[in-house]
């Protein structure tokens, strides 16, 4: 091998006329007559290599053995291309280098899949051989991107003095809504680590410490369904600080978010982020994650269907709709195609009308009279040609199935422009979920999480109705972080508890090494959690999380990869003392 001078997205005219030493990988091999081109490909970039016969002896004796992806050296001297194969695309494009000596290093086997063309394999496939999906220049540069997001975190939160500390990872359980991954012990047989859900009571217990502003770059672990935006295995920016309240906690997490988008891919987002409450966001965007990036907002329609003739929606809790200014393209075909979308939201169908010549037409317009049509358009702003849709139902089904045909539409319409960011703060969420096969609340947060002062009393009365301290971090239709302002009162955090159908005893015996912490000097406290993954998708402008990770699971939580998981030893069970039952 000759030792590497230059990277491959070095060399540029200034460097004309000298000699170097490549290594890399043979990106393409052309030939022309008695010369013949290779672009040599690492992570820095590409050179094109040149192959003379005149000045390479038995170079297609060689070059017949050359194939795509063989790992070669080269030795040459760097000359000036011609300019009409200058490429401006390239930073390397006005050199090539003139090749005297060439090592084949190792030759690649034919691929399952062509490196340069991502989409040119199925995913499973590329999955499988994801070492070579790395190549791409396209995940090279996510991941450059994640790098850089890593170091632009340590250096601002660190020149704001946090300190970055880890926590176990073998650890008990923490509710943060999904279910443990578990780790036997073999010690202790029939007793078990959880891996964490996120490192949540030990950043509290790092502030009733002294630490008072933590951070951590960190793996967490949850057993749940996976989506395009959710992995079994993650990584947060975890943050915690003392003697703070939510706009502390606000103006922390804008200053980062900030240095982020600056430093990684230079864009400037605002000083601060628009704040909205939980309610407001379901009520205006049907969602408590709204993409601000466009506006078809949910417009309440219920006056209007209560004074029609359209029985079915008389009796609707709520009814919604959204209006598009351009009915075109919206065919029956269309329209159906976007009911079977909101079916899955529970909604029984999705009425419409649209509005030609100044009048309603079509879908439900017929229950409407011309009085009440002339107010709706008036009301709802509905154009010539424009369309309205509407959805009646209970309250928690239209607005979760109008934000996810607000979504449809917008991505139909061409409305998304990953180019834009719009951070927004979502707040005043509800303190608890119902869950209703268990017939109990649960924390929407977690348990952990301090209540808004003006609804102590609803704590009692009505606790659906109480609101924490919860806030969310939203951007581009994506939650990427999540936190809370947390109880430091040991009563409090019992009587949580206590709401939560979580019994004094088992109360103790999960957390009362927390309950105890809280007694002996616990400062005010709160903090936050960025979904590192989905913010490097934000940033690398992709919509799927595996491409910012590079080694991900599938949807079934499968590395296809290397076959994980995978069976084990009858051996290493019975050292952990256990027995696996017939499925
Ligand atoms: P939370 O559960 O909201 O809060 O998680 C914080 C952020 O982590 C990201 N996230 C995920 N990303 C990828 N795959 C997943 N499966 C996944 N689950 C969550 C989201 C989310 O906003 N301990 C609290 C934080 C706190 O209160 O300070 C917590 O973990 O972007």
């Amino acid at each position: 091998m000759f030792k590497r001078t230059h990277t491959c997205g070095e060399l540029r005219k200034s460097n004309i006329e000298i000699d170097v030493n490549l290594n890399g990988w043979v990106n393409t091999v052309r030939l022309h007559g008695q010369v013949v081109f290779i672009d040599l490909r690492d992570r820095y970039g590409k050179t094109q290599l040149v192959f003379n016969t005149d000045t390479y002896i038995g170079l297609f004796e060689q070059i017949k053995h050359l194939s795509i992806e063989d790992v070669i050296s080269i030795r040459g001297k760097v000359q000036s291309r011609v300019a009409e194969a200058v490429n401006p695309d390239l930073p390397t494009g006005e050199i090539e280098v003139l090749v005297d000596q060439m090592i084949i290093l190792n030759e690649a086997a034919p691929l399952p899949f062509v490196i340069t063309d991502r989409e040119s394999a199925l995913e499973d496939l590329r999955l499988k051989y994801r070492y070579l999906e790395l190549r791409t220049e396209e995940l090279q540069e996510y991941l450059a991107i994640r790098h850089r997001t890593y170091q632009t975190v340590r250096d601002h939160l660190t020149s704001n003095n946090f300190i970055e500390i880890e926590t176990p990872v073998l650890m008990k359980s923490t509710p943060e809504g999904a279910r443990d991954y578990l780790v036997p012990s073999r010690i202790h047989k029939g007793k078990f680590y959880a891996l964490p859900q996120s490192p949540q009571t030990f950043k509290q217990l790092l502030m009733i410490a002294g630490f008072d502003r933590y951070f951590q770059i960190v793996k967490c672990f949850r057993d749940e369904d996976l989506r395009s935006d959710r992995q079994p295995e993650f990584t947060q920016i975890d943050i915690e600080m003392s003697f703070v309240d939510e706009a502390d906690i606000r103006v922390t997490c804008e200053a980062l978010t900030r240095s982020i988008f600056k430093q990684v891919i230079d864009v400037d987002v605002p000083e601060t982020f628009p704040i909205i409450t939980y309610a407001e966001a379901m009520d205006n965007y049907g969602s408590d994650r709204p993409d601000l990036r466009f506006k078809l907002q949910l417009q309440d329609c219920k006056p209007f269907t209560d004074r029609s003739d359209f029985k079915a929606f008389k009796s609707a809790e709520t009814v919604k709709g959204i209006v598009l200014p351009n009915a075109e393209g919206y065919s029956r075909k269309v329209i159906d195609g976007l009911t079977e979308q909101v079916k899955k939201y529970g909604a029984k169908g999705l009425a419409w009308m649209k509005m030609v010549d100044g009048a309603l037409s079509g879908g439900i317009s017929k229950f409407f009279n011309s009085d009440l049509q002339q107010e709706l358009i008036a009301e709802l702003g509905i154009e010539n040609n424009g369309i309205l849709f509407l959805i009646g139902d209970e309250k928690k089904v239209v607005l979760p199935a109008l934000g996810a045909l607000r979504n449809d539409l917008a991505k139909r319409e061409s409305l998304i422009d990953d180019n834009i960011f719009k951070p927004v703060w979502v707040t005043d969420f509800p303190m608890f979920d119902w869950d209703s096969n268990a017939q109990r609340h649960v924390a929407m947060h977690h348990p952990f999480t301090a209540p808004h002062p003006d609804d102590m009393e609803l704590l009692e009365s009505n606790p659906q109705a109480a609101r924490s301290r919860g806030y969310d971090l939203v951007i581009n239709g994506h939650e990427i972080a999540g936190g809370s302002i947390r109880i430091h009162d040991t009563d409090v955090q019992k009587k949580i508890f206590n709401l939560l159908n979580i019994s004094a005893e088992e109360a103790q015996a999960k957390f009362g090494f927390l309950l105890e912490a809280l007694t002996y000097g616990a400062p005010p406290h709160g903090g936050i959690a960025y979904g590192f993954d989905r913010l490097i998708m934000i940033l690398a402008k992709t919509h799927q999380i595996r491409d910012v990770i590079a080694f991900p699971k599938t949807t079934s939580a499968m590395s296809l990869m290397d076959g994980t998981p995978n069976i084990v030893s009858e051996e290493q069970l019975r050292e952990l003392g256990i027995k696996l039952v017939e499925k």
